[in-house]
């Protein structure tokens, strides 16, 4: 498989590297270190077009394609993941979801917003007790006719505190089991939505996760997403498309290692020669390098068959689970090729080593992933 990439394609790949470079490693360690929430890099993300890559022009986004999606997202990856991961769940859960599936009201009435990053949003599905197990949702939306009144805790939201705009999964028939979900618009100063505690991270430190409190708060009817029941299938697809954006997370946190690794392995020397010219560096090279490349090609698969509007849930899930291993094992050889230097913050590989862990957590665990492939190869 060849992917040649459209003029428009490197130009958006050009302008995130050069966003990345320039304004995004500056003061990144900072931010990592004292948990500093980059607003002015995301007002400059905003400005770029980078919170609304794929919404249509109609509803004010930039409309184009995944591909473009996933190369902004490995360039800024390579410098920032609490930047990416913002960037992330803004495109892919949040206003694709809501323009996939929301009303023409609702996307009219949002999506302008988050689009241009005027305001961002969050994705709401994981629980204290419903982590991968995401049908066993205890949040409660009980019908009171022309509102759903919400009650219940969510956990680990990405974007929990500076978001606007919240898409929070709840149950409204128990019965139904995940039948009985719906998907609700939330938004910042409803009453009875609290902010609950901001988490102290391993990793993505400057990006901001919380616990979300809803103390029966009064969500208008028409801010649920399609028909009552349909919250766990909107979950599920908005996911299969956030996926391919955490892989090419995954994918920018191993590639920016790598590069600084081949960097290094070039200029230090040990026992007489640039520790690049010693056979066993060039092995974890190679590996890395081959690995990268594959990670990539099953990255631009599954962008491909979105963008073709073909099924990708098998594709996305393969190509989250192999790149986040990917970064993972890049990401520690890369400390390893530094040494001493790999394990201090100035060297930025440690940090993306930390960065590196959660890719194989969210939006889905490894483990879940080789559940959606595993039924989807024996189905
Ligand atoms: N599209 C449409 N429907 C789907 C689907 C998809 N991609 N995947 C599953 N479904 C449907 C199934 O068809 C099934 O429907 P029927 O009963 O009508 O047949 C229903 O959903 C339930 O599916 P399963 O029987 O497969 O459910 P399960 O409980 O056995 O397992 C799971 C499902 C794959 C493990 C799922 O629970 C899952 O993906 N868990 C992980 C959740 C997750 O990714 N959380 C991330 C939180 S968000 C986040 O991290 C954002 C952030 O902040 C960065």
């Amino acid at each position: 498989m060849y992917f040649q990439l459209t003029e428009e394609q490197q130009m958006i790949r050009q302008a995130a590297r050069d966003f990345a470079q320039n304004v995004l490693k500056k003061g990144v360690i900072d931010r990592d270190r004292d948990m500093i929430y980059p607003y002015e890099e995301v007002k400059q993300m905003a400005e770029l077009g980078f919170l609304g890559m794929m919404v249509s022009p109609e509803y004010g986004g930039g409309g184009m394609d995944t591909m473009s999606y996933v190369l902004a997202m490995e360039e800024i990856s390579k410098v920032d993941s609490s930047c990416s991961v913002i960037m992330s769940v803004n495109n892919s859960l949040v206003c694709w979801g809501l323009e996939q599936f929301g009303t023409e009201e609702q996307k009219r009435k949002y999506l302008p917003d988050l689009a241009s990053g005027r305001k961002i949003g969050a994705f709401c599905l994981s629980e204290p007790e419903a982590g991968s197990d995401a049908t066993s949702q205890r949040t409660t939306a009980e019908d009171k006719g022309d509102h759903y009144l919400l009650n219940g805790t969510k956990n680990w939201i990405t974007n929990g505190g500076t978001a606007s705009i919240y898409l929070v999964m709840a149950q409204t028939h128990v019965e139904k089991g995940h039948k009985g979900i719906n998907c609700l618009i939330v938004e910042k100063g409803m009453d009875g939505f609290i902010v609950g505690a901001k988490e102290d991270k391993l990793g993505i430190r400057a990006s901001d996760t919380h616990t979300l409190l809803f103390n029966d708060v009064k969500v208008p009817k028409e801010n649920r997403i399609g028909d009552d029941g349909f919250g766990f299938t909107f979950a599920m697809k908005t996911l299969s498309g956030g996926r391919i954006g955490i892989a090419s997370q995954a994918l920018g946190i191993a590639s920016g290692a790598y590069e600084l690794a081949l960097e290094y392995a070039k200029s230090r020397k040990a026992f007489g020669k640039a520790i690049a010219d010693h056979q066993a560096i060039q092995f974890k090279l190679a590996d890395m390098a081959t690995e990268i490349e594959a990670a990539r090609l099953l990255i631009y698969k599954a962008a491909q068959l979105k963008d073709a509007h073909e099924n990708y849930d098998l594709a996305s899930s393969m190509a989250k689970v192999f790149a986040s291993e990917v970064a993972m094992k890049t990401t520690v050889e890369a400390v390893q090729i530094h040494g001493g230097y790999g394990y201090v913050k100035e060297y930025h590989v440690e940090r993306l080593m930390r960065d590196a862990k959660i890719t194989q957590i969210y939006e889905g665990t490894s483990e879940v992933q080789r559940i959606v492939i595993g039924r989807s190869i024996l189905k």
